[in-house]
């Protein structure tokens, strides 16, 4: 009995970190190119070209209580991103310019999964 709780909770465990790698490659490859996702790296910091995700997730975490709500936000913004909408503040805006929206190059279903990741791994 033990042994297949063991089995139990190792495959569990498994299916979770792949679970995130999948999350994390997703995160990499469709929003990657201008926020930090993922591990963070020299090159990476120095070409950024949009805040990286531990400043999403801290805004996300400061405007809305429940994670729903986080989610619903990141997925919102992603596909209709607008100036009215922005919880950056304008320095963000002369840094980097507003977001183009991500309309028909990402699911909706996968930035709920990037989504839960930016939320889950926010760093700082
Ligand atoms: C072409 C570059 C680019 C890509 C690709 C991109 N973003 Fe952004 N994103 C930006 C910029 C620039 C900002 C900061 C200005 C702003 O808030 O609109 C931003 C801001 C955001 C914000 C915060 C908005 C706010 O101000 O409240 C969220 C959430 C976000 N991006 C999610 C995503 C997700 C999820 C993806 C991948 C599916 C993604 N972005 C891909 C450029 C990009």
């Amino acid at each position: 009995m033990k042994k297949i709780v063991g089995l139990f909770l190792f495959l569990a465990s498994l299916t979770m970190l792949f679970a995130s790698n999948e999350a994390e490659e997703l995160a990499v490859e469709k929003c990657g190119g201008c926020h930090l996702m993922g591990v963070v790296s020299k090159e990476k910091l120095k070409n950024m070209k949009a805040p990286p995700y531990w400043a999403i997730a801290k805004k996300a975490k400061e405007a809305y209580a429940n994670k729903e709500d986080k989610i619903n936000y990141i997925v919102d913004y992603t596909l209709n991103p607008t100036e009215e909408k922005m919880l950056f503040p304008v320095e963000t805006k002369k840094l980097f310019g507003v977001m183009p929206s991500q309309e028909g190059k990402v699911t909706e279903d996968e930035i709920k999964l990037i989504a839960e990741y930016i939320l889950e791994n926010k760093t700082f």
